[in-house]
């Protein structure tokens, strides 16, 4: 490795996950199981993705970590908060994503991971009813007590840093208001007065995180870290910020298959994505107002991608709907269908139809690895703010909207993306040559 100043990942890393549910519990087993040799980390770009560094004779290609120091997976050491009281192996075990042969080598270091008290409010996501919850007095409270716990897991635990991730369920919309959002000052004041229309409790859990010195990733669509006022929080504390919304089934088919209309000057009249699901995901965003948040992040991806500005003729008022429908028997097994259609010469229609039986938690679980090892290695390296690298695992990436920012939603386009911050965070030239 080469030497920078991004400093080495010495010590322990502290990862806090909120919501201890199907894609946690999958993503803290598949680690635990992995540090043993006993599962495989599949997917992940952190554990296999190989990037070319120099050109021509100097041309190498090699790990992630092998550019740029990351932390290693037998250093990670697990937090967690959620409203209901269920340990790591009980969760995994409810979740029925992986079978007990799959959990059970790591029982006793699951059940250690027992859920800290959620902020949580019930108005935020109906569909919960459980009591593992803090008893606050207003939001700024809530903001406290987060934040002691975070010392708290730091002090019992030795860790030397703490990512905080959010994969807690999708909380409902919280339209952008300039007035409250809009700077830091506001933000605190309307904490303080417990204004909690404007404060979800994410936002809660996101301030702590970035006021204790920890990097935070925003995993469902919820606004909370999508306001300048956090990043004006992430700016002060120097600490790198991601979101919104991994990206795991339909939308990674989508923002690696449009490019294909698009490079080809195809047309689009429409595309049509929908699919069932049946965990408790699902059953949170059965309930309008939690939609309403998904759907705005899901729709976003292809409007940056088949611009109607840049090519009038091809992607004019194309339709595009969204729509997920909570079927139990399915529960983490997602099944999504694609109707595209497109036109070609002279305007005759033809369809492209995809159907994809995923596995949500299966796909969700190495991003939050990614996810967490990035960041963390974002802020050894002293990047603070968006983190627009990470938008290739990010359904909706964050952007300075403020700015005039466009987010980068063309999968090929995000690689790149990805592959240039960790040759600059090795000490190596970005570039953009394909390979
Ligand atoms: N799996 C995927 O492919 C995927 C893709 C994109 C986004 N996501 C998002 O990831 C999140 C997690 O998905 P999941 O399938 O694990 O859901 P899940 O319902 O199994 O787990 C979420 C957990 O969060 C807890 N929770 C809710 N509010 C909380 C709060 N305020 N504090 C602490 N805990 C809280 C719930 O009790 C629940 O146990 C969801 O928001 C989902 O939309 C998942």
């Amino acid at each position: 490795m080469k030497e920078t100043n991004v400093k080495p990942a010495n010590g322990k890393l502290g990862v806090l996950v909120v919501g201890l549910g199907a894609v946690t519990s999958t993503f803290m087993t598949g680690v635990l199981m992995a540090r043993k040799g006993l599962a495989k980390p599949v997917g992940s770009m952190t554990q296999y993705d190989k990037i070319r560094v120099g050109k021509g004779a100097d041309k190498k290609y090699l790990k992630y970590n092998e550019i740029a120091p990351i932390a290693d997976l037998n250093d990670i050491v697990f937090g967690a908060w959620d409203v209901y009281p269920a340990n790591a192996y009980e969760s995994a075990i409810n979740a029925e994503v992986l079978k007990e042969k799959d959990i059970n080598p790591v029982k006793d270091e699951l059940e250690a991971i027992k859920p800290m008290k959620a902020a949580f409010d019930h108005n935020y996501a109906k569909r919960l009813d459980g009591d593992n919850v803090k008893d606050v007095k207003d939001r700024w409270d809530m903001t406290e007590q987060i934040r002691e716990d975070i010392r708290n897991f730091k002090k019992e635990t030795g860790v030397d840093r703490v990512v905080v991730l959010w994969a807690a369920s999708t909380e409902v919309y919280v339209p952008v208001d300039e007035k409250i959002h809009g700077t830091l000052e506001a933000l605190e004041a309307a904490m303080k007065a417990d204004d909690k229309e404007h404060i979800a409790p994410s936002m809660c859990y996101a301030y702590a995180a970035l006021s204790e010195g920890c990097p935070f990733i925003m995993g469902a669509p919820n606004t909370t870290v999508d306001i300048p006022a956090m990043w004006e929080l992430s700016e002060k504390t120097g600490m790198p910020i991601a979101g919104k919304d991994f990206k795991t089934g339909q939308t990674l088919v989508k923002s690696g298959f449009a490019p294909i209309i698009g490079t080809r000057c195809l047309g689009l009249s429409g595309w049509f994505s929908t699919n069932i699901l049946g965990n408790r995901d699902g059953l949170v965003l059965d309930e309008p107002a939690n939609f309403r948040t998904k759907e705005v992040s899901k729709l976003s991806t292809l409007e940056s991608i088949l611009v109607p500005e840049e090519q009038p003729d091809l992607y004019t008022d194309y339709y595009h709907k969204v729509r997920i429908n909570y079927y139990p028997p399915r529960n983490d097994n997602k099944e999504g269908w694609d109707n595209i259609d497109i036109f070609g010469w002279m305007g005759y229609p033809m369809q492209i139809k995809i159907n994809f039986l995923c596995r949500d938690s299966i796909l969700a679980a190495p991003l939050c690895l990614d996810l967490v090892l990035l960041s963390d290695l974002a802020a050894r390296a002293g990047r603070h703010g968006i983190q627009r690298f990470l938008s290739f695992f990010l359904k909706s990436p964050m952007h300075d909207y403020t700015k005039g920012e466009v987010p980068v939603n063309h999968l090929f386009q995000q690689y790149v993306m990805l592959k240039n911050a960790i040759r600059e965070m090795g000490g190596y030239e970005a570039d953009e040559e394909i390979d």
